[in-house]
């Protein structure tokens, strides 16, 4: 949620700026801003809407600055203006701040500053924290850091400014995470890996920096430290390499993300009595390989979305191990839920995609998929590499070898592009939609659900296809899509059933399958190769993952970053 940008160095502070924040946009794109320290003071841009907005604003800006930070926000506190846009200056304009996360404690702060006469201006609470470094402010801005980060709860990354120093960058986090890019010359820092240039270091919970072109001075609890130094992984490639949107692209990476994946988990054993916690579409991955963990640990499985797991009656964790999946790490009700886990006494283990996240800092055990970053939004590759990687740690026996074979039937998948294409004109926006599978098939129709609906804005429904009847076939009438998930060639006589009876109601049906008998009493298939129903989500997922880009692009939808939404949900 919301990207922080910020540099010291001999660029053109804005160009430099703007390429940081075009590479965070994914994470929030309601409205973007930069503080530029120019010689005079230091000056605010920000602008409602996208970053290519604020540029246009910056294209015509004279400033002799050579350091600056730069948000863009996925509204919380506050909806997306201009006023609640992120930099907030400080009463006296001798502070700037970008804050990523929540305060929780943000009314007292604010009725201690009304205290003190200061009237802020926004509705955020991130504007409170600019004015707490002008208050706590006596001529030394680090001991102002370490205070004002004493007084706030909840979690935080700060990049501030002050005017007094117009070449450096002050930043300090809890919980949500910041890092120091480092190159001769030039610094600069960053809320996700894939803004950051240069050597990276991560800065920790609880630590503050100052930050020059000289490089970064790091302190906790009043002490010099050294941060800690992070790989390459998170610092990634971007751009599109050819493809229109990143989702596409993201989607064609999966063979390489999935086989990435399994190989670095192929001695690596999931057993015991397992609860698997996740949000979206990491909680749909959990779904999908729950019959997986039954079958293989010959007991009940159970999965939670990580708020509900949150709610549950304090079910003891002992002699239990909780597996919290998240593509970001950064998931604030997975974190949540895996720190409640872990003080339940739960055993507990992390699937995510980036190293040193939250989550990983959070589980003492982790299994890291090998996606890469991913940008667009909406998850693709993230899915069925946590899919992967949980089947890889599941399997047993001759299913060990099949896994193994997963990432070229993801790739044979992908050849269901065109059939995808074609069933993309079956769906509207005003007609509702239905994706339905059963045992792990359940997993994949709600995550091809959840791609359809949160990219195209349509109506999609995602069940478990015995439950068609209990009520949701009130919604089928002429022309209703319905997508049929079918790998299990146990259940071939429930599936034909479920296809008749929709088709009974004019219902369109799409069947997902390797089945020739399933595809031909189907409208339309997207053939999928037939690999054994316990790990087949990873697969019988990519046609869907097509058929929501394909229907997204007729509707000209924004495929990356569609509406309300933002890559990383880091608010409860
Ligand atoms: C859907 C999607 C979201 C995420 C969810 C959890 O395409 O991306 O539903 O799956 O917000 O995110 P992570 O996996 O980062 O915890």
């Amino acid at each position: 949620m919301c990207g922080i940008v910020g540099y010291t160095g001999e660029d053109d502070i804005t160009t430099a700026l703007g390429r940081g924040l075009e590479k965070l946009e994914y994470r929030g794109y309601d409205s973007a801003g930069v503080a530029l320290a120019e010689s005079g003071g230091l000056r605010v841009i920000r602008s409602v809407g996208r970053v290519a907005k604020l540029e246009e604003k910056l294209r015509g800006v004279v400033t002799d600055a050579r350091c600056g930070i730069g948000h863009t926000r996925w509204a919380t506190h506050g909806s997306p203006t201009e006023i609640n846009c992120h930099p907030h200056l400080s009463f006296g304009r001798r502070f700037a701040v970008v804050h990523n996360g929540v305060i929780e404690n943000c009314r007292k702060l604010r009725e201690l500053c009304e205290d003190r006469g200061i009237s802020p201006v926004s509705d955020t609470d991130s504007e409170l924290i600019a004015h707490l470094l002008e208050l706590f402010f006596d001529g030394d801005v680090i001991s102002a850091v370490r205070r004002t980060a004493e007084m706030l709860e909840g979690s935080f990354a700060v990049a501030a400014l002050h005017a007094g120093e117009p070449d450096v960058i002050y930043a300090f986090r809890r919980s949500s995470p910041l890092i120091i890019g480092v190159s001769p010359g030039r610094c600069g820092v960053a809320s996700d890996g894939c803004a950051a240039e240069g050597d990276t270091l991560l800065l920790g919970d609880g630590q503050y920096a100052r930050i020059s072109p000289a490089g970064a001075r790091v302190w906790e609890n009043g002490k010099r430290v050294s941060p800690g130094r992070i790989s390459g992984f998170a610092v990634g490639s971007h751009g599109t390499a050819g493809y229109a949107h990143y989702m596409m692209k993201e989607i064609a990476e999966q063979p390489g993300a999935a086989a990435r994946t399994i190989e670095s988990l192929s001695r690596r054993r999931l057993s015991g009595s397992l609860a698997f916690i996740g949000c979206g579409s990491s909680y749909n991955a959990a779904l999908s390989v729950l019959p997986l963990a039954e079958h293989s640990a010959r007991r009940g499985a159970s999965a939670f979305t990580a708020g509900e797991f949150l709610l549950t009656e304090k079910l003891s964790g002992r002699g239990r191990t909780a597996v919290a999946i998240s593509q970001s790490g950064e998931t604030a009700d997975t974190v949540a839920a895996a720190r409640e886990a872990a003080a339940r006494g739960w055993s507990l283990l992390a699937v995510a995609n980036v190293p040193r996240s939250s989550l990983t800092r959070v589980c003492r055990r982790c299994a890291l998929t090998q996606a890469g970053p991913e940008i667009s939004v909406a998850t693709t590759k993230g899915f069925t590499s946590q899919v992967a990687a949980l089947a890889a740690m599941l399997a047993r026996g001759a299913l060990r070898d099949e896994v193994r074979r997963l990432p070229a039937a993801i790739e044979k998948a992908l050849a269901a592009e065109a059939d995808a294409e074609t069933a993309a004109e079956l769906f509207a926006p005003d007609k509702a939609a239905f994706f339905i599978g059963r045992r792990a098939d359940v997993g994949a129709a709600l995550e091809g659900a959840l791609k359809l609906r949160e990219i195209t804005y349509i109506p999609a429904i995602g069940l478990a296809a015995g439950e068609l009847k209990h009520g949701s076939i009130a919604l089928i009438e002429e022309g209703t899509p319905v997508v049929l998930v079918h790998t299990d060639p146990a259940l071939k006589d429930k599936t034909l059933l479920t296809a008749a009876t929709v088709k009974a109601r004019g219902g369109r049906v799409i069947a997902v399958t390797h089945d020739d008998e399933v595809a031909a009493a189907a409208d339309l298939a997207l053939r999928i190769p037939d690999v054994p129903h316990l790990i087949s989500p990873a697969v019988s997922v990519v046609p869907m993952q097509l058929l929501a880009y394909h229907a997204a692009l007729r509707l000209a939808r924004d495929i990356d970053k569609p509406r309300n939404l933002a890559k990383s949900v880091t608010v409860e």
